[in-house]
């Protein structure tokens, strides 16, 4: 396995790989990689000859006060994972690498980016949007993987793919969980031991949900109130939002079969956020 760092290298790699004939496929990530990340290069793997990960603390998409300085950087412990499961390369830009001085340039993909998250973190998809433009730029990949655990992410960047026709598949990847259903993150290892117990009732709330719906539920009022009833009752007050939507567009009004549910809560200190497609 092989790692680059710079725009000469990485351009090298691609080059040849393109040559060798085969699918490149490549997996953005911000490191302190877990099963969940892996998952996604399993999945590359699967049908593309070349898989390329990259790891990237994107700090354009942090806002003012959020983690990005506590956010983990596992370098070495992240080279083993990868090396063990047989990916090709990893790309490890500088912020220099991916910004160079001067820039003007932003992607934003309005209203998508402005509800959900977008609405108690301003400027974060227009910051997930603009590096991934940057790296797929650079990777030039036939196929990118993003997991359905940012869901909100992957439906912006299948949209921002249609909408300027760029070049790449965009493959989206089932959440991987734990044993009591929270979902892998980078950012689980911030709760206590308290606070890890309480986190598993998110997957709770989403399954609560689920079962209504399938019982013949339908109405999004009294899904959403379930599953706050279900967070509040294990403790988590700081809800940001508990949403059903359409699970194509993400708008409020339901038009596919199955909507998803959306939740993002505050445990402690620590923002998590999960879904679920609800189907009947
Ligand atoms: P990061 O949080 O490191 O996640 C990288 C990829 O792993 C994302 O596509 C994310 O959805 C996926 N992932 C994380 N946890 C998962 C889980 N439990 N199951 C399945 N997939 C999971 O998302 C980002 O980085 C950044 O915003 C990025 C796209 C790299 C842009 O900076």
């Amino acid at each position: 396995m092989i790692v680059l760092e710079d725009r000469k290298s990485l351009n090298d790699w691609v080059e040849q790989s393109r040559l060798r004939g085969g699918k490149v496929g490549f997996i953005p990530t911000m490191g302190a990689l877990h099963e969940g990340h892996l998952s996604l290069v399993r999945e590359a793997r699967k049908s593309c000859s070349q898989t390329i990960v990259s790891i990237f603390v994107n700090p354009t998409q942090f806002g003012p006060g959020e983690d990005f300085d506590q956010y983990p950087r596992t370098f070495v412990e992240d080279k083993a994972l990868l090396e063990d499961i047989s990916c090709d390369a990893i790309f490890l830009p500088s912020p220099e690498v991916i910004y160079p001085p001067g820039g003007q340039t932003f992607i934003t993909v309005e209203p998508l980016a402005s509800q959900l998250c977008g609405a108690s973190r301003p400027g974060h998809f227009q910051g997930v949007a603009t590096v991934v433009t940057i790296l797929l730029n650079l990777v030039r990949p036939h196929a990118a993987y993003f997991g359905v655990k940012d869901y909100q992410q992957l439906t912006l960047i299948k949209q921002m793919v249609r909408d300027l026709a760029l070049a790449v598949e965009v493959v989206g990847v089932p959440i991987v969980r734990e044993k009591d259903g929270l979902a892998l993150s980078s950012r689980n290892r911030y709760l206590t031991t308290e606070e890890r117990k309480q986190a598993a009732a998110l997957y709770k709330a989403l399954c609560t949900a689920k079962s209504l719906y399938k019982d013949g539920e339908l109405r999004a009022k009294e899904l959403e109130q379930a599953a706050r009833g279900v967070l509040l009752e294990s403790g988590i007050e700081q809800i940001d939002y508990v949403e059903v939507r359409d699970k194509e567009k993400l708008t409020s009004e339901l038009t596919a079969d199955d909507p998803v549910m959306l939740i993002a809560a505050r445990v402690g200190k620590t923002r998590l956020i999960d879904n679920m497609v609800l189907s009947t």
